[in-house]
Formats: C-alpha cells, structure tokens, sequence
C-alpha cells in the first residue's frame, strides 16, 4: 500500500548479468544512462577495492521503459553484463550436463551468509550461497537508486555522501595509510560515512502509522546493505549524551520563515521530514574475507579448519556510502511520488509546486 516506486533484482556476483525490474514511474522523466554509469563507476572505485574491480566497468543498458530519454510510464529494466562471466561461464552455467567442482568450496566464511544460508537452502556447495549473497548485487541496486536520484533532481532534492572514518582513524590524511597498512597485514578495515540530501520537502513520511515513519524505512533502506552494522539519524548515535536542553532543535522565526540554528534531528521528526536537511550516519563493518584467515569449520567433515579466502576488498566504506545514497534515493522517490503522486510528469511537477 505504501510502495508505489518498486523494484526487484536478480543475478549472482559471477553470473552473466545483474537485472533489476522498476515499477511504478510515471512517464516524462527524464533518464540519462550517462549519469547512472558515473554513480556506477563511484560504486567501483575508492581506496581498498579488489582486483575484482579493475575487471569490471560496470555499464547500464536500459532494455525498456525509457523512450527517447525519458520514461513511458512501463516498466523500466535494467541490466548490468558481468565482464568476469567469460572466465565463469562453466563455473556458473544453468546446465546440468556442465556440472564441476571447480570453484566448489564446503568452508564457512565467518561474518558472511555460508553457514545459516546453506542451512536454509540446503546447499553443499557454499558457492551457491556466495554467489547470491555477495555484495555484488549492490551494483544494480546503485543503478535502481541513480534512477531515483535523477528524477529527485526535478525537486531539486541533491544527495552526496562523506567518509568520516576508516578503522580507528578519523582523520582524512590518514585514510589511505590504514587501508595499505591492514592490506599488509592480510586484514580489512570498516569505517563510518554520512549521507546528506538537501532541499527535503516538509511532510515525506508519516507519524500515523509504524511503518510509514521515514526514519524506520531509511533505516531498513540502509541497514540491509550488506556489511552495515549500524545506521542513525542526525545526532542519534550520541543522543543519550545529550540533555534536552541541549538535543532539541528549537525553532525560531527570520523575516516570517521558520528557521533552527541546530539539526540534531538530522531532518525527521516524528516519522516526517521537518524541511532542514536529511543527514544518515552509517558504519560499516570490516570486510569479512581476509587473507589472514579466521577459523571456521569445514562442512564436508566437519572439522575445524581456516576459512575459504576469495579475491576480496580491503575496505569498500567509500563504496558503501555510494550505495547508501542510491538506497536513500529510492525511499525518498517512492515518498515523493506517494505526496505528489499522478502518472505523468506535468502532473507530479503541477502538484509538488
Ligand atoms: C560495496 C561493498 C563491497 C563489499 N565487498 C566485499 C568483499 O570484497 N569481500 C567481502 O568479504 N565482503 C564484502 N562486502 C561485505 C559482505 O558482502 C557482507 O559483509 C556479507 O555479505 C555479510 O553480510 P552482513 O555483513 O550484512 O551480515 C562488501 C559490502 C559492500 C556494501
């Protein structure tokens, strides 16, 4: 009921292609591939990423939806080609006859979906899980997002997003050492970044019922990125250390207009966006695949062993934090088109002004 701007993705992290189905745009928005392969190419890089990385570029097709530059109002489809897939095509073919153990592997990854997901699924081939529940998957949720935050731009609504820390370090200067240094060391870093949209309308969201409080579905948008552990809104990490006097942002009149002096609330208040700018905080933890291996158990014999190293990121924080914009942008677009709805945009742009 309060999902109008839906999609779902599908596609393994060495499969041929990453789809994603969107449903629920009005027509005469503008799209521009261009601009979602630049957000794409921010996914891939920034310090700390893998080789796996430097094989792909990932670039959009849109196979439908989209005539002449903007949308139709059909469903829109998107698709991102693996380039690593020719080295993988046996590997991860749908045919039977082709069965192979060759990239096979039965030891669970700690801090990854192996063990509870080949429970669930009953696999035996951890591959099977891996293959879906890698991060990889974000690439096409990052086009999905950009989708989103083009058109938000026809509200004037901007989004960016800042590292604040990486490992212990908070320091810019020093970014860049710590992820060489853990990279030495076999190990991997997290590390902390905020999410910013200016321009935020005043009411997107809703006090009246749980689930349409916009806090809660930016928190559920952002914490299911894979290795985010934790997610708040404005000062809320450290909001109990705060008095009242202190936290509240209190409201003062300028020339007639409503205007604070302080954002503690990071732009909600009581579930709605209060007009001041929406700021998301999010940690993400250190990388779980690591050349200085952890202990695990081997599936296949049950006996205690080291865990499966797979090419792998030192640190993906800059990455995630891209993500998190595109994941924002969905959450934010869907609310917009629930405010302002109507199928086409002179509508939308009639109703929003
Ligand atoms: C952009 C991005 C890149 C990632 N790259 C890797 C990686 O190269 N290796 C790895 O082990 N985990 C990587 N992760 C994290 C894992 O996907 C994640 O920790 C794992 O799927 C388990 O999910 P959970 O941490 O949410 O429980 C990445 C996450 C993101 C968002």
């Amino acid at each position: 009921m309060y999902e109008k701007f839906r999609f779902l993705t599908s596609g393994e992290s060495h499969g041929k292609c990453l789809t994603a189905i969107i449903e629920g745009l009005p027509s005469g928005f503008e799209i521009n591939p261009d601009f979602i392969n630049q957000e794409l190419k921010r996914r891939q890089g920034g310090y700390g990423r893998g080789d796996r990385m430097k094989i792909e570029s990932d670039t959009v097709e849109i196979t439908s939806g989209v005539r002449f530059g903007k949308t139709t109002g059909a469903p829109v489809t998107l698709v991102i080609y693996n380039k690593d897939f020719e080295n993988w095509e046996k590997i991860m073919s749908i045919y039977k006859e082709d069965e192979n153990d060759e990239k096979s592997f039965t030891k669970y990854r700690p801090g990854h979906a192996d063990f509870a997901g080949s429970i669930k699924y009953n696999h035996k081939d951890l591959r099977n899980v891996l293959e879906r529940s890698s991060a990889r998957k974000t690439a096409i949720e990052t086009a999905v997002g950009t989708v989103a935050k083009e058109i938000l731009e026809n509200f004037n609504i901007r989004g960016y997003s800042k590292i604040l820390q990486i490992g212990q370090s908070q320091n810019q200067d020093e970014f860049h050492a710590e992820i060489d240094k853990a990279k030495a060391e076999g190990d991997t870093l997290g590390g902390k970044f905020v999410v910013i949209y200016e321009n935020m309308p005043i009411g997107l969201g809703s006090y009246v019922h749980w689930d349409r409080m916009l806090d809660g579905r930016i928190a559920q948008a952002v914490m299911s990125i894979p290795a985010i552990k934790l997610v708040s809104i404005g000062n809320g990490e450290h909001t109990c250390d705060l008095k009242g006097s202190e936290f509240h942002d209190e409201i003062f009149l300028e020339n007639g207009k409503i205007v604070r002096e302080t954002n503690n609330a990071g732009g909600i208040e009581g579930g709605m966006t209060n007009g001041e700018n929406l700021q998301v905080f999010a940690t993400m933890k250190p990388i779980p695949t690591l050349r200085k291996t952890l202990r695990t158990v081997d599936s296949k014999d049950m006996q205690e062993t080291e865990a499966h190293f797979e090419r792998s990121d030192t640190c993906a924080v800059e990455a995630c934090a891209v993500v998190a914009e595109a994941r924002i942008a969905c959450v934010l677009l869907n609310e917009i088109l629930l405010k302002y709805g109507g199928d086409n945009f002179e509508e939308i742009m009639k109703n929003f002004s």
